[in-house]
């Protein structure tokens, strides 16, 4: 029997070597970083739309408190925005069409020219938004002239806010949301295609969404807004804001096919449940919009949130829905995983149990290969922080104390076997999923093994073990950066 089983350990040995050889020819990622973003990143900047540019800056816009008027800021890092100088581009007349609000500037660099997209109210009726594009043809937006503001017509006169330009296989697409006249919601979704940067062909304009759950409604008799669109993975995602804009806001998703006919309705789904939402100090998280970190590799979520759940005097006057910034994820099925805000002041966030409430710790301070990982309060020190490489489906989750990576030891598949850090080397077993558990928590599954990440024995001392398990979905197996 024993030779039996020897042969078939030293062909499964034998297999598991090949395979770990094979992925060892997988390329590192190119290119990854700790991500450090100091939250909030831009105090009192809501509706955040942040463009990465061939020239290496960060160029940014928003609303601002007062919403009189358009800026544009510029930084070589995204932790630099908080302190870069903002330049306005344009300042609400004292009469006019936009004396009223200016929301939710959008930002693109389209055919050799900068675009400010927004919408603006006259002071008589300031809820009577409508769009309007500004141009400037300077190399830096922070410098030159902007045109005066000239309206984007939509078909039809109603609400309508939160303009987003973007490009799919060439052609350049506008989303907005605006008030419909066939339901009482405050605003449905709309896409349509471009025929110039400052003209929307309204007769291709379909809904690509309305209000359908009861978490689109809270505090509102509808809300769809803020379309952020996401083109990665041969997919179109826009994310989307929804309900009152206190600590009700919510994100959720849209998606397509990169390849379907995106002005067909049918080409989109809705995603049921929201996908980003309060949690852990941040409340009302939304509308904002997608970038790289300086690698020009990580996924960036932006968004704004407050600080504490009650706005005062109300969710459009408080002015302190700051910018915030944290690493958008992939999840085993390739769509993008937001997790949950990460309380503010953590720059580097860890990898927190729901179960334990705490962190994935490289346990003494180990840096030998075979150390292993284990389960320690939550603190702010370099054995807790991780960066996650994403390697197409996969992470490689990268210790910062020892620059060793998070690694199923001897590739096992036994149940319980032992998590550690090894030399980064591109292995099956250093490859971890993400898998999607809802309301923001998310199991790592092993790609030599199949198991997941597991908090050993519900155990929640400090230096408890950690382990994997058969994926289950419980709370030893759920976590969440921060
Ligand atoms: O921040 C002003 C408006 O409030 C934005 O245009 C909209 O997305 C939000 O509800």
């Amino acid at each position: 029997m024993s030779s039996i089983l020897t042969r078939a350990r030293r062909r499964a040995v034998a297999a598991l070597a090949v395979a770990l050889t094979a992925a060892a020819l997988v390329p590192a990622p190119a290119g990854a970083q700790f991500i450090d973003v100091p939250n909030p990143l831009v105090q009192q900047r809501a509706d955040t739309a942040i463009y990465k540019h061939t020239d290496g800056y960060y160029y940014m816009t928003a609303s601002v408190p007062d919403y009189k008027r358009v800026e544009v800021r510029r930084s070589q890092t995204l932790a630099g925005l908080g302190a870069a100088t903002p330049v306005t581009a344009f300042t609400a007349p004292s009469s006019g069409d936009l004396s009223g609000w200016i929301w939710a500037p959008d930002i693109q660099y389209v055919d050799g020219a900068w675009y400010l997209y927004f919408s603006a109210s006259p002071s008589s009726a300031r809820f009577a938004q409508r769009l309007y594009w500004m141009r400037n043809t300077s190399a830096n937006p922070t410098t030159g002239t902007w045109s005066a503001p000239q309206r984007m017509t939509t078909g039809w006169e109603s609400f309508q806010l939160d303009p987003a330009s973007f490009t799919v296989n060439g052609t350049r697409y506008f989303s907005w949301a605006q008030d419909s006249p066939s339901t009482n919601y405050n605003s449905h979704m709309y896409l349509a295609r471009m025929t110039s940067p400052t003209t929307i062909d309204t007769a291709s304009a379909i809904e690509i969404a309305r209000p359908t759950h009861s978490w689109e409604m809270e505090g509102v008799a509808g809300v769809v807004e803020g379309p952020s669109p996401l083109v990665k993975n041969g997919k179109v995602f826009i994310a989307y804001s929804a309900s009152a804009t206190d600590s009700r806001y919510k994100m959720g998703l849209l998606s397509a096919s990169a390849s379907a006919n995106l002005l067909d309705p049918a080409s989109w789904t809705k995603k049921s449940t929201p996908v980003f939402q309060s949690a852990n100090g941040v409340y009302g998280p939304g509308h904002g919009s997608f970038t790289v970190a300086e690698d020009g590799v990580t996924d960036m979520l932006i968004f704004h949130a407050r600080d504490y759940e009650n706005p005062e005097p109300d969710a459009l006057t408080d002015p302190n829905r700051h910018t915030r910034a944290q690493q958008l994820y992939w999840s085993d099925t390739g769509d993008p995983f937001f997790g949950q805000p990460i309380a503010p002041g953590t720059g580097q966030p860890g990898i927190r149990g729901q179960y334990s409430d705490k962190c994935v710790d490289d346990y003494d301070w180990n840096t030998a290969n075979g150390a292993l990982v284990r389960l320690y309060t939550c603190n702010d020190y370099a054995v807790q922080k991780w960066e996650f490489s994403y390697v197409g489906g996969y992470y490689r989750i990268k210790n910062l104390h020892a620059a060793k990576c998070l690694d199923n030891l001897n590739g096992s598949t036994a149940l319980n076997a032992d998590v550690g850090l090894w030399t980064c080397n591109g292995g099956v077993n250093q490859d971890w999923s993400i898998l999607d558990r809802g309301n923001g928590w998310f199991s790592l599954r092993n790609r030599a093994s199949g198991l997941c990440l597991d908090n050993y024995e519900w155990n929640t001392a400090d230096g408890a073990r950690l382990s994997m398990y058969t994926c289950n979905g419980v709370g030893a197996q759920l976590w969440r950066r921060g």
